[in-house]
C-alpha cells in the first residue's frame, strides 16, 4: 500500500502568523499518527516562513519515540541541499546532519519560490549532488531527489545514486479535469517504470487531493504521497482525523 506521509507546513504557517507556540505542530503531528499517517514530512526554509529548525528538532524526537509502537513510521525532511545557513537557521544539511531524518527529500527550490515548482535538472546539477548524497547515505538517511516525469532525467538521478526520486504531480493536478491529464498521467506512469527498472523507489507529492489523488494511486509501485496544502483545507472541512482516514482509504 502506498504510505501516506503528512506535511505540516501549513499548520506551522498559522503558528507563525501570531506570536507563541499556537497551534503546537507535534501536537498536530501526533494526532496525524494517531489515526494512521505512515509518516511525517517538513520542509524547512531558510526563511522560516513555516517550519522552524526548532520544528524538525521536536518532530525528528516525537518520531522517534512513536516508532517504539510503530516500527515503519517514518519522518521525511525535504529541502534545497545547498540552502545555507542564515540567522539561526543552520543549513538544510547540518539541519539534517542534526535531526537524523528517515528520508531526506532534496528539492530545487529557491528562496522566491512560493512553493517547490520543478524537479531537478541533473545535467547542471548533478555533479554538485553527488557527494551531497554519499553524505547523507553515510549518516543512513534515505535519499529521494524531486524530479519531473523526464525519462532522461530520471536515469541521471540513478547515475548520482538515489534511493528514490519525488515525482513532481503539480502539473498532474493542474490538468486535473482538462484534455491534457491523460498525456500527463502517461508521462508520470513511464518515468514511475523507468525508476523502478532502475531499481529506484517511487515518491510523489504536489497539489495531491481526495479528487486527484485515487488516479494517480494506480501508478504501481507508488510507496509514498506526501501531502499538505489540500489536506490542511481537508482538515478545516471535516476535521483532521477524518481528513487522515480519507486519505488513507483512498491509499487502501
Ligand atoms: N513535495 C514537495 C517537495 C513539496 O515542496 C511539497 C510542498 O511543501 C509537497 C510535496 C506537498 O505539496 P502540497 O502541500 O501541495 O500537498
Amino acid at each position: 500500500m502506498t504510505a501516506l506521509s503528512i506535511n505540516l507546513n501549513k499548520v506551522a504557517l498559522i503558528r507563525n502568523s501570531r506570536e507563541g507556540s499556537y497551534p503546537d505542530v507535534t501536537e498536530f503531528a501526533q494526532l496525524c499518527i494517531d489515526q494512521g499517517a505512515d509518516g511525517i514530512t517538513v520542509h524547512p526554509r531558510p526563511d522560516q516562513r513555516h517550519i522552524r529548525p526548532d520544528d524538525v528538532r521536536n518532530l525528528a524526537e516525537l518520531v522517534k519515540s512513536a516508532r517504539e509502537g510503530l516500527p515503519k513510521l517514518e519522518f521525511n525532511v525535504e529541502g534545497n541541499p545547498f540552502a545555507p545557513a542564515i540567522g539561526n537557521y543552520p543549513g538544510f544539511l547540518e539541519l539534517v546532519t542534526e535531526t537524523l531524518p528517515d528520508q531526506c527529500t532534496l528539492v530545487p527550490d529557491g528562496d522566491d519560490q512560493l512553493t517547490s515548482d520543478h524537479g531537478f535538472d541533473l545535467i547542471s546539477s548533478g555533479e554538485q549532488l553527488k557527494p551531497i548524497i554519499q553524505r547523507l547515505h553515510k549518516l543512513g538517511m534515505r535519499v529521494s531527489l524531486f524530479m519531473d516525469p523526464d525519462l532522461e532525467q530520471i536515469e541521471l538521478a540513478k547515475a548520482v545514486g538515489a534511493d528514490r526520486i519525488e515525482l513532481y504531480t503539480g502539473p498532474y493536478a493542474a490538468a486535473w479535469g482538462s484534455d491534457q491529464l491523460e498525456a500527463l498521467f502517461q508521462q508520470h506512469l513511464a518515468a514511475a517504470k523507468l525508476a523502478t527498472s532502475l531499481g529506484m523507489g517511487v515518491n510523489a507529492g504536489h497539489d495531491l487531493n481526495l479528487e486527484n489523488l485515487a488516479k494517480f494511486a494506480t501508478i504501481p509501485d507508488l510507496l509514498e504521497v506526501s501531502i499538505g496544502h489540500a489536506f490542511t483545507v481537508d482538515s478545516l472541512l471535516m476535521g483532521m482525523p477524518q481528513a487522515v482516514q480519507r486519505y488513507k482509504a483512498l491509499l487502501a
